[in-house]
Order: structure tokens, then C-alpha cells, then sequence
């Protein structure tokens, strides 16, 4: 027994033995499979990126058939109910949690990052009050890339940490000050004496009152949210930050890019995408109607499904235990008996059932932060929030890595070969 991979082409006749690597071969080893001399070499073709793994990550580990996620080898369950999200983002970085000593003197560090610069006020107000939040999100985000110049220092690991500090203490801030000029509210300052979402939550909702205090249930409800969160491994959004930065793009442009990622509907645009079925849906009577509508093909279910996990997805149990917690103190969301009379039929379908279609953690999320006073097209910013740590985790880990390179993927080319422009065109 060897750990190669044997390879006959029976174009040629000839064999190839493969290293086997961590299961895995090197896509580039295909290469020195050729017909002749003149043929460029074999690669393999996986659009979607299906069964390519870009990278080798030692952060988010996903078993989609068994729905575990764990964070650092930490058992995502475990995580939202021991930790908190600042916390997790000392475990995202760092490898490890902190003890008490770092913990207070990372939140300590994260707070010493939370205000914005007094320009960033005069961008946001050249926004239109009905701006989506998102826009509005990824283009202050981006804008902090003029306010640090030293962020372009990509290959210094102490610079990398600067920058990710001052990004996951400022997305709270700017996600607020967006939600206040749409409502034409005063922008609210960071308060350090309150924890992560405590302080987002009073910068998002104080109004006369001389200190804004959350109610613990929804601080803290917001803060499993926030852990729940805030990776993913090779997603979408995180893939799209890995490509930036590969080009040691500085990663407050970076983060605004994977955020644009995030944005669509089939990614975090999702949370979004579901409040707006269930208000179409609007009572269980029409739920088997709208079911009916999915298994005709004309729409997707969202908040259903996953590339990843074809099993319930560990992030959707907590988030559902959390609405019933958040729900207490905020009165019972009325769709939320829509969406598990949803999840109910669907979880029984046939259709459902064949291709593996579960709730994914973006079913639930939207009616938590719905029942706590976000406007639904802020949702998207809430899920940006925290991922933020992911996207920089990720980050931090590439540039680290040995086998670091700008991502430049192949194309399988079926178009036109030569020809020339004929020598009277356009005479
Ligand atoms: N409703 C109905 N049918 C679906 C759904 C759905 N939500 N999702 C997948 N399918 C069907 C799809 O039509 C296809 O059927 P067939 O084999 O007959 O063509 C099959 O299931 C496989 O779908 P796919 O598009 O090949 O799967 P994918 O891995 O490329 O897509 C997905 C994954 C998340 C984009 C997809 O499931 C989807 O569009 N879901 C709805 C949007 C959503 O909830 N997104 C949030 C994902 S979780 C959080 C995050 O990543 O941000």
C-alpha cells in the first residue's frame, strides 16, 4: 500500500503515479499528463469550486453530512453557550481562547477601536435615507482604507493584527451610524463600558435616555448570533477575501469585497430573502400552497439548503432555541409559526427529503433580529458584523502561509480560435 494515486490515460496508453496528500492531489501534479510534447497538460475542471479545496485552513473544521461545525476544534454548541463572540474572535485568531486576564484585555483592545473617524459622519450623510444598508456598509468600509495607510504593510504580522482589531471594533459603529441616517437620528458614540453587543445595540437605539441599557436576554442573544456567525470556512464571501488579498490588497478593501460577496441572496443576502417569503407566505393556510409554488420550480425556498451541509445545520438548531429565548422578552414573532409550519412540511417532502434540503442558519435568524427591532434590509449587516472576524482570521492565516500565491484559476477555453479582423471593416 502507497499513498499515490495510480492514473492510466488511455488516450496515450501511458500511467502516472500521484502523490496523496491529506486525501487530497495536487491539482498541478495532473499537468505532466499530456498527448504530446505540445499539449499544455492536464488540469482538473471543478466550476463552483465543488471538490476543490484552495487552501489548507486550520480554523473552521465542517463535516456538512454530520452538521458539525466546530471553531478551532471547539464545538460550535459548546462555543454559543460558554463564550462570548469576542471571545471567539481571540479563538479565530489566535488558536486558542483566552483566560480571563486576555479575555478583558482583548475586549479592552477591540473597545480601544470602536470610534470612527469624525470624516466617516460626512460620507455617510451623502447617502440617500433609503440607501440599502449593505451598500451603504461596504462603501464606508472600503472608505477606511484611506484613513489607514499603514494597512497596505500586509506582509507585517503585528500591522495584519492592528488592522483586524480596528475592523471588528469599527463594523458595529458603522452598521449603526448607517441605521441612524436612514432614520435621520444623531449618530450615537461608542460606549466602552459596555460589552461588544451591548454597545452596538445602545448606538443603534439610544435615544434621550442619558445611558442605553439593553435588555441581557437580546445582548446576549445577539452575541450567540454573533458566534454563530463568525466563520464558515471556504464560503462564498470568505473565498472572495482569500482572492483579494492574495493580490496583498489591504484588507479593509478586502473585507468591503467580501462583504459585497455576502451580500447576494444566495449567500447572506439570504436572512433577508426569507423575511420577505414569509410576509408573501403570511399565515399557515397558504404555507402548502407556497410549498407547492417551490416544487414547481418557480422560486426556492430560502433559508433552505446548503453546499455544504446536507443535514440539519448545527447553526439553525441554536438559532431556533434563541428565537424561543428572544421571543419571551419581545413577544412571539407571529411568522414564526409560518416558518416552522414550513420547516415541518417540508422536512416530511419527498422533494425536500431527496435532496437533502435543511434549514440553514439564515431560516430562523431574520425573525430574531426582526423581533428586536432591525430593519429587515439591515439583516445582511448583521450577519457582515461578525463574519468580519472569519474574513480576518482567514486573512491572517493566508499571509502566513508557505504556500501563500495570488489566486489565478485556469478556464477550460471552447471559444473561437484565430481569425482577423477583416481589412475593410469600418472603412
Ligand atoms: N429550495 C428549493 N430547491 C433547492 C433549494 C431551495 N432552497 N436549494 C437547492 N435546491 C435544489 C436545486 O434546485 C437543485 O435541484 P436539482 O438537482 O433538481 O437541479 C438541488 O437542490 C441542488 O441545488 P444546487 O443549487 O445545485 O446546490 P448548491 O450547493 O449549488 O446551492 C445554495 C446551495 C445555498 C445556494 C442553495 O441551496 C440555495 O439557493 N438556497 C437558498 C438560499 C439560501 O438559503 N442561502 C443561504 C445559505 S446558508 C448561509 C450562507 O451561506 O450565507
Amino acid at each position: 500500500m502507497s499513498d499515490t494515486l495510480s492514473i492510466r490515460d488511455n488516450r496515450t496508453g501511458k500511467e502516472y503515479e500521484i502523490d496523496i496528500k491529506d486525501d487530497n492531489i495536487k491539482a498541478l501534479d495532473l499537468r505532466q499528463i499530456k498527448v504530446n510534447d505540445d499539449d499544455f497538460g492536464m488540469m482538473s475542471y471543478d466550476p463552483g469550486y465543488m471538490n476543490t479545496a484552495s487552501c489548507t485552513s486550520h480554523i473552521t473544521d465542517l463535516h456538512g453530512s454530520k452538521g458539525i461545525l466546530r471553531y478551532r476544534g471547539y464545538p460550535i454548541e459548546q462555543l454559543a453557550e460558554k463564550s462570548t463572540f469576542l471571545d471567539v474572535v481571540y479563538l479565530l485568531f489566535n488558536g486558542e481562547l483566552p483566560d480571563t486576564q486576555q479575555s478583558e484585555d482583548w475586549a479592552m483592545r477591540i473597545k480601544h477601536h470602536t470610534m470612527l473617524h469624525e470624516k466617516t459622519k460626512r460620507l455617510l450623510k451623502g447617502f440617500n435615507y433609503d440607501a440599502h444598508p449593505m451598500g451603504v456598509f461596504i462603501s464606508t468600509v472600503a472608505a477606511l482604507s484611506t484613513f489607514y495607510p499603514d494597512a497596505k504593510d500586509v506582509d507585517d504580522p503585528e500591522t495584519r493584527m492592528l488592522q483586524a482589531c480596528r475592523l471588528v471594533g469599527k463594523t458595529p459603529t458603522i452598521a449603526s451610524y448607517a441605521y441612524r441616517n436612514s432614520r435621520g437620528l444623531p449618530f450615537i458614540y461608542p460606549d466602552n463600558e459596555l460589552s461588544y453587543t451591548g454597545n452596538f445595540l445602545n448606538m443603534m437605539y439610544r435615544m434621550v435616555e442619558p445611558r442605553y441599557q439593553a435588555h441581557p436576554v437580546l445582548e446576549r442573544a445577539l452575541d450567540v448570533l454573533f458566534i454563530l456567525h463568525a466563520d464558515h470556512e471556504q464560503n462564498c464571501s470568505t473565498s472572495a477575501m482569500r482572492n483579494i488579498t492574495s493580490s496583498k490588497a489591504d484588507p479593509f478593501v478586502a473585507v468591503a469585497g467580501a462583504s459585497a460577496a455576502l451580500y447576494g441572496p444566495s449567500h447572506g443576502g439570504a436572512n433577508e430573502a426569507v423575511l420577505n417569503q414569509l410576509r408573501e407566505i403570511g399565515s399557515l393556510e397558504n404555507v402548502p400552497a407556497y410549498i407547492k409554488r417551490v416544487k414547481a420550480g418557480e422560486f426556492r425556498l430560502m433559508g433552505f439548503g446548503h453546499r455544504v451541509y446536507k443535514n440539519y445545520d448545527p447553526r439553525a438548531r441554536i438559532v431556533k432555541e434563541t428565537a424561543e429565548a428572544v421571543f419571551e422578552v419581545t413577544g412571539r414573532n407571529p411568522l414564526i409559526d409560518v416558518a416552522m409550519e414550513l420547516e415541518r412540511i417540508a422536512l416530511e417532502d419527498e422533494f425536500f427529503v431527496s435532496k437533502k434540503l435543511y434549514p440553514n442558519v439564515d431560516f430562523y435568524s431574520g425573525l430574531i433580529y426582526e423581533a428586536m427591532g432591525f430593519p429587515m434590509e439591515a439583516f445582511t449587516v448583521l450577519f457582515a458584523i461578525p463574519r468580519t472576524a472569519g474574513w480576518l482570521a482567514q486573512w491572517m492565516e493566508s499571509m502566513a502561509d508557505p504556500e501563500f500565491r495570488i489566486t489565478r484559476p485556469r478556464q477550460n477555453y471552447q471559444g473561437l480560435g484565430e481569425r482577423h479582423v477583416p481589412d475593410d471593416y469600418r472603412s
